[in-house]
């Protein structure tokens, strides 16, 4: 069979080459954004006069038919035909013969592939934006019912100081919504049309790249036919979006297998997103946040072999950017995964709240607060911190807690002490009393998921 570009060759490809040749394994992903990309290349091309209207009607109805067959499995691609592009054309003119063969007027592989795989990203920003959404409000719901439920705040992993659990989702609130614009900023960087760039240097025919710019929703077109076609910036900053996500993700599901623990004891994941041991019959392990911790790896290697394959290509389309395709559909639909399954399981988790309550009451978090007395009370800082320091070391010895220990002992640290230390460091005081913008108290997180209810209504 001869090649779509076979008339300047002599012989046939080798067979191990047309193999090693062909991305048609991985980029038949791409069929969809293809086959709208070339109804609105006809479309346009018949606009300009250069193909009749007859012709347009007939590509865009039997691309309309290729897509179904496409989707019903009936379509055959081969290798011989290299990619999605030249196949679904091969397909194209087998259907309906010499207009098949004039689609490819004014346009190249290049700026087919590059438009192809915008439309790929750009669509996949959209449903990841809408994943995010649906995120965000799964983590202010368990806020929401979790508005009081005292949990110890850490730093090191040590116990420092008790926050609410409602506070700590909070945390990963403001990194989905982080997550979410740096998308939208992608849509508004990388929304345009790279359509019409040809091979590297644009096309002699006048064709109307305002209108395909406008029939596939772009804000406006490419500006440089050489960075049209070779431009992967888009691909590499969604994977980048895609990476700090997916680290996002990561340090929240270390914290559920920490917390899903005999030792931490803080939550229980449902049955649906654990699994067993085969061996061990007591098992219930946390798989789902295990392996989004690991996936995060693998989406960070897919944004580092993107850039390693774009590391010094000079202008403009080199083969290297066929590479482009595997890790970028492979760290979107990876983030895609652990965003879907991150849900549910978030939403369905069994919060220990006493045994959250009881953490925090360990481990002195209400250190700083007794601290914080002192100095109300007119001793300096440094002082307190040091005093405080001295009673937390006598608690230690004794087995005791801060809440414990009685008037007498205090005041041998400190006359200044008033049986109205007990109320001051009380967890609940310690927390209710940090009342600052974005701080732990009931009324300061209610607050802030207010502000997060109104972003969730604007976008
Ligand atoms: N399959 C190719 C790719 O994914 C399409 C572009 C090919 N262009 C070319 N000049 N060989 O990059």
């Amino acid at each position: 069979m001869k090649k779509l570009w076979g008339g300047r060759f002599e012989k046939n490809t080798d067979s191990l080459m047309e193999d090693f040749n062909s991305s048609i394994g991985f980029d038949k992903k791409l069929y969809h954004f293809d086959i709208i990309g070339s109804k609105a290349h006809a479309t346009m091309l018949a606009k300009s006069g250069i193909i009749s209207d007859k012709e347009c009607e007939e590509i865009v109805d039997a691309l309309t038919e290729i897509e179904c067959e496409i989707e019903s499995g009936k379509a055959e691609f081969s290798t011989k035909n290299e990619d999605i592009h030249m196949n679904i054309e091969v397909l194209l003119t087998n259907k309906i013969g010499e207009a098949g063969k004039k689609l490819h007027t004014a346009r190249s592989r290049n700026d087919q592939v590059a438009l192809d795989l915008k439309l790929y990203s750009r669509d996949a920003v959209i449903n990841i934006q809408e994943l995010l959404k649906q995120w965000i409000k799964t983590l202010i719901k368990v806020a929401e019912d979790n508005i009081d439920t005292v949990m110890p705040g850490y730093t090191h992993l040590q116990r420092a100081q008790p926050i609410t659990l409602a506070h700590h989702l909070m945390a990963y609130v403001e990194m989905a919504k982080r997550d979410y614009l740096r998308l939208s900023s992608w849509l508004e960087i990388h929304n345009t049309n790279p359509l019409g760039s040809g091979a590297l240097a644009g096309t002699t025919f006048e064709i109307d790249r305002q209108y395909t710019t406008e029939l596939l929703g772009f804000s406006s077109p490419t500006f440089n036919s050489l960075d049209g076609v070779s431009d992967r910036d888009y691909a590499i900053d969604l994977l980048s979006n895609a990476s700090v996500g997916m680290m996002h993700l990561s340090r929240l599901c270390e914290e559920l297998i920490l917390w899903s623990s005999q030792e931490f004891g803080f939550v229980e994941i449902d049955d649906a997103y654990s699994t067993g041991s085969s061996m061990m019959p007591q098992k219930k392990n946390p798989d789902a946040a295990e392996l989004i911790r690991g996936k995060t790896g693998r989406v960070y290697g897919d944004l580092l072999s993107l850039l390693t394959t774009m590391k010094s290509l000079p202008l403009a389309y080199n083969k290297d950017m066929q590479e482009d395709k595997e890790c970028l559909f492979d760290g979107v639909e990876t983030w895609i995964k652990c965003l879907s399954i991150m849900i549910p399981m978030v939403s369905t988790l069994k919060i220990r709240k006493e045994n959250m309550h009881k953490a925090a009451c360990g481990g002195y978090t209400n250190a700083t607060d007794l601290a914080d007395y002192l100095v109300k009370k007119g001793v300096a800082f440094r002082d307190a911190h040091r005093i405080t320091g001295e009673i937390v070391l006598d608690c230690i010895y004794k087995d005791k807690t801060l809440d414990d220990i009685s008037l007498e002992e205090y005041k041998a640290y400190c006359n200044l002490i008033e049986e109205d230390v007990y109320e001051e460091i009380s967890v609940f005081t310690c927390v209710s009393k940090r009342n600052v913008i974005g701080g732990p108290s009931i009324e300061s997180v209610k607050k802030h998921i207010n502000v997060i209810s109104i972003f969730l209504k604007d976008i």
